[in-house]
């Protein structure tokens, strides 16, 4: 994410209200031109039309839908790279950023590039304030530098940085995810070539928080939205002082490069992946984890759907418990399951029978949960980024219920064949969930097996690394961004 730290919310006096007013319509006015851009673009999108398009053919840099649809080849040549990510997941269980980096990272490493982290520990309660740390596994070599508040020391991660950059040879590349390493830092880079990954830019939270003042305006004000403009411009300026841009999805890229006018050559599409060997296809371990949870068996009248994450009102809980309480009175065989904690773990118990909450699971315990499901519902207000859980799903073969943001229609739930997508609000959600019951569990079954031959051919952690590894290639060294080359299949 570029800012984790939003300014904190105060309650709006009336005088502001009226210029609240001008924001909401201006990011409207946005947000429609957006919508327009994205969908009138998206029918030219190759994502959409594989079929009758012929394959790929050319230099990688013009490639304008993800890498990761690509076949690269095995490379020989080995990279030495220095990566800034803000922070590594150590003991209690990471976050979707932490968990990508791990995943992505180990993945090159094992091809046999020196990878070279520069972090901290997720785990800030573990690990002795101020004090460098290292480790490594095999060609993975991990550095600790935090400040006092736990937070990437800056000035200590670049003094590591420059004793490694001595060492044997300097770093063939330099990649950062988000803003762990700020733009004012980029010059203090040999060269200034920088790759930087965008999890989630200013201009698609602006777009959560119109969502979220839509949604929640009645009960809770919002009024940071006046800061909003500000910050998008703030971004839109510092943005260039990166060289290249990687994007995790295809409206992120038409994003960076219709509005914040990057140089289109720059800006690239590589989704993230999972581990397809931790997410499988499993009815067997599916049947285990209902019997174990006590989730009756319907002989396929009882629709199972699921949630999981933090239970926080971000992610969308108030929305789906509201939807949940009213499909259940409808149609009495929907069941649903709650992984995961936080303040909205007891209200959804409230609603009885028809749910169960699990709290948190074991990470080996996911596969079985998804397994577990008909189908996999995901009712988050935060369109930015694209949420790992609904990979992990599709891996699993279960269809996905979505929001229609357009890093989920342009990327993820791509047609219907893979899902269901709505509109945040309750209304919407319960026509979706409607037709979700009344397909049934055949239909959902047959969706559920699409998605997971979609997810195979797009978002395994495999082809997420070789697609990194060919990008990294291609930047330092202009013959590698040719495609196909001997080496691809
Ligand atoms: C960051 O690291 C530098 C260099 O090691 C050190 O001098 C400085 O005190 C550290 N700053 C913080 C806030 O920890
Ligand atoms: C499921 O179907 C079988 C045979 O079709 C039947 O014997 C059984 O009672 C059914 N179970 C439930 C819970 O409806």
């Amino acid at each position: 994410m570029a800012f984790k730290n939003h300014s904190s919310r105060t309650v709006s006096t009336s005088s502001s209200l009226p210029f609240r007013f001008t924001t909401i319509i201006t990011l409207l006015l946005i947000f429609y031109t957006s919508y327009y851009i994205f969908f009138s673009q998206l029918d030219h999108s190759p994502l959409t039309s594989s079929a009758e398009n012929p394959p790929f053919a050319g230099d990688l840099r013009d490639l304008t839908s993800p890498w990761n649809k690509l076949s690269f080849g095995p490379i020989s040549q080995k990279l030495k790279l220095a990566v800034f990510c803000k922070s590594w997941p150590v003991g209690s269980i990471p976050g979707g950023m932490e968990r990508h980096a791990y995943t992505l990272y180990t993945s090159l490493a094992s091809r046999g590039h020196e990878v070279h982290v520069f972090t901290v520990s997720y785990d800030r309660s573990n690990h002795h304030k101020n004090q460098e740390e290292y480790y490594n596994k095999g060609d993975l070599h991990i550095y600790f530098a935090p400040n006092e508040n736990g937070g990437l020391n800056i000035s200590h991660a670049f003094e590591i940085f420059h004793r490694i950059n001595g060492v044997d040879r300097p770093f063939d590349y330099v990649h950062t995810e988000s803003v762990a390493l700020p733009h004012w830092r980029v010059k203090m880079v040999p060269k200034g070539d920088v790759a930087v990954t965008w999890h989630g830019i200013w201009y698609e939270i602006m777009h959560s928080k119109l969502f979220e003042e839509l949604y929640y305006s009645n009960d809770h004000p919002i009024s940071d939205l006046d800061h909003t403009m500000p910050r998008l411009v703030d971004e839109i300026r510092f943005f260039p002082a990166y060289k290249q841009h990687i994007c995790i999805s295809n409206s992120a890229r038409e994003v960076l490069v219709n509005i914040y006018q990057l140089p289109k050559r720059n800006v690239h599409v590589i989704v993230n992946g999972v581990d397809q060997t931790k997410f499988v296809y499993s009815p067997e371990t599916g049947a285990r984890f209902r019997a174990k949870h006590g989730v009756p068996v319907g002989n396929g009248t009882v629709i199972v759907m699921g949630v999981s994450g933090r239970l926080v009102r971000d992610k969308g809980h108030p929305l789906l418990y509201e939807a949940i309480a009213l499909i259940a009175k409808t149609h009495p065989q929907v069941y649903l399951l709650v992984a995961g904690s936080g303040p909205w773990g007891k209200r959804y118990a409230e609603l009885g029978e028809h749910v169960r909450v699990l709290g948190s699971l074991e990470p080996e315990e996911l596969s079985g949960f998804y397994n577990a499901l008909d189908v996999f519902v995901n009712p988050t207000l935060r369109p930015q980024g694209l949420d790992l859980t609904i990979i992990e799903a599709m891996q699993c073969g279960k269809p996905v219920v979505a929001p229609n943001y357009p890093s989920i229609v342009g990327t993820v739930v791509v047609d219907e064949r893979f899902g269901y997508t709505f509109s945040p609000n309750v209304r919407s959600l319960v026509e979706t969930l409607d037709s979700v019951v009344r397909d049934g569990s055949r239909v959902l079954e047959m969706k559920g097996k699409a998605c997971k031959d979609y997810a195979l051919s797009m978002f395994t952690a495999t082809q997420m690394a070789s697609a990194y590894e060919r990008f990294f290639m291609c930047m330092t060294n202009e013959r590698f961004c040719r495609y196909p080359l001997h080496i691809d299949s």
